[in-house]
C-alpha cells in the first residue's frame, strides 16, 4: 500500500501536508531557502509589513515544558524584499505562501498589490498578530475584518486566505464564518497563537519576555485543544467546502492526524520547528506515515474531517 502525504489547497498541490507556520524559521532569505531544501510541503513567509522591522526588544521568545511564549513584534525584511525573493524561491518546486500583515488597512493593501505581482502560490492575510503594543488583533473585529478583506479581495488574484486568532465561543466562529462567506476566501488557517498570555518565572519572581510587561502569544503543545476546536468549528460551518490549514500544538504525527480528523487539509508547525529545527518535518512525516499504515489510510483526504461524535 503506498502512502502519499501530498495535499491540494485552492487548486494548488503541496508535496507534503506539513509546512512551517508563518513566523517560524522564515524571516530571512537563508531561512526561506532552508525551508525550500527541507521536506516541508511549502514555504510560508514571515508576516510582512511595508518597511523592514527589527521587532521588539529581547528577550522576546521563551520556551517551556508545554510550549512557548513570544512577542517578536513583526521583525521582517519589508514587503519589497519578499516581493523580490518570491520568484527566486519558486526554484524549490513547492508552493510559496506569502503572509501579509500591517497596522493600517493601507499597509495590507499596498503589500497585497506588490506581492500579488510577485505571484506567490497563495496569500495568507494575517488578521491576528497579538504583539504590537496598542494594536488590537483585527480578527476580533468582525466588521473591520470584513471591510479589509473585501478591499483585499478585489486586489489579490492568487488564492487568498486568512490566518485567524483563536475564538472561544460558537457565536464568534459563526460571525467570522459569515464574514468569510461574504468575502469568499480560498482557505482558512487556524489558529494563530493564543494572544497575550503570561508566563512567570517563580524563582526569579520575574516575567520571561521583555515586551509588553511579559505578555505574549502562546504556542506549542498546550494550545492543541483550542486549535483543534477552531479547525473543527470552521470545518463544520463551511461544510468541508473551504480548505483549512490547521496550526497549533503539533509536536508529533499523532497531533497532525488529529488536525486532519478535525478537518484540516494541511498542518503548519511553529514552536516545534523553532525548538527542533527543520528535521522535525521528516520525523513528523514518518510518524504520520506509521499511523496511516496502521489505520489503512493512503492520503490525508481519506481521514479529513472524519472525526466521530458520541
Ligand atoms: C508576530 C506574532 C504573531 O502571532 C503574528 O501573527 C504576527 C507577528 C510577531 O510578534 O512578530
Amino acid at each position: 500500500m503506498s502512502i502519499n502525504l501530498s495535499t491540494v489547497i485552492a487548486g494548488v498541490r503541496f508535496p507534503s501536508c506539513l509546512m512551517n507556520a508563518a513566523g517560524a524559521c522564515c524571516v530571512t532569505q537563508e531561512e526561506l531557502e532552508a525551508l525550500g531544501r527541507s521536506s516541508a510541503g511549502a514555504i510560508v513567509t514571515k508576516s510582512m509589513t511595508p518597511h523592514p522591522r527589527t521587532g521588539n526588544p529581547s528577550p522576546r521568545y521563551y520556551s517551556f515544558e508545554g510550549g512557548s511564549i513570544n512577542s517578536m513584534g513583526l521583525p521582517n525584511l519589508g514587503y519589497p524584499a519578499y516581493a523580490r525573493l518570491i520568484p527566486e524561491l519558486k526554484r524549490f518546486g513547492k508552493p510559496i505562501i506569502a503572509s501579509i500583515a500591517g497596522f493600517r488597512s493601507q499597509d495590507f493593501v499596498e503589500a497585497a498589490q506588490v506581492i500579488n505581482t510577485a505571484n506567490p502560490d497563495l496569500m495568507e492575510i494575517n488578521l491576528s498578530c497579538p504583539n504590537i503594543p496598542g494594536e488590537p488583533q483585527i480578527g476580533y473585529d468582525f466588521e473591520g475584518s470584513k471591510r479589509l478583506l473585501k478591499e483585499l479581495r478585489s486586489i489579490v488574484q492568487v488564492p487568498m486566505g486568512v490566518k485567524l486568532p483563536p475564538y472561544f465561543d460558537p457565536a464568534h466562529h459563526e460571525a467570522m464564518a459569515e464574514v468569510l462567506n461574504q468575502v469568499g476566501v480560498a482557505f482558512v488557517s487556524v489558529i494563530n497563537s493564543l494572544g497575550n498570555g503570561l508566563v512567570v518565572d517563580p524563582e526569579k519572581e520575574l516575567v520571561v519576555i521583555k515586551p509588553k510587561g511579559g505578555f505574549g502569544g502562546i504556542g506549542g503543545k498546550i494550545i492543541k485543544p483550542v486549535a483543534l476546536a477552531n479547525v473543527r468549528a470552521f470545518w463544520k460551518l463551511f461544510q468541508g467546502q473551504v480548505p483549512i490549514i490547521g496550526t497549533g500544538g503539533v509536536v508529533t504525527g499523532t497531533d497532525v492526524f488529529e488536525h486532519l480528523l478535525c478537518g484540516a487539509s494541511a498542518v503548519q508547525i511553529g514552536t516545534t520547528l523553532v525548538e527542533e529545527g527543520l528535521g522535525a518535518f521528516e520525523r513528523i512525516e514518518k510518524e504520520l506515515q506509521g499511523i496511516f499504515e496502521k489505520k489503512g489510510y493512503q492520503s490525508p483526504v481519506d481521514c479529513r474531517g472524519a472525526l466521530r461524535e458520541l
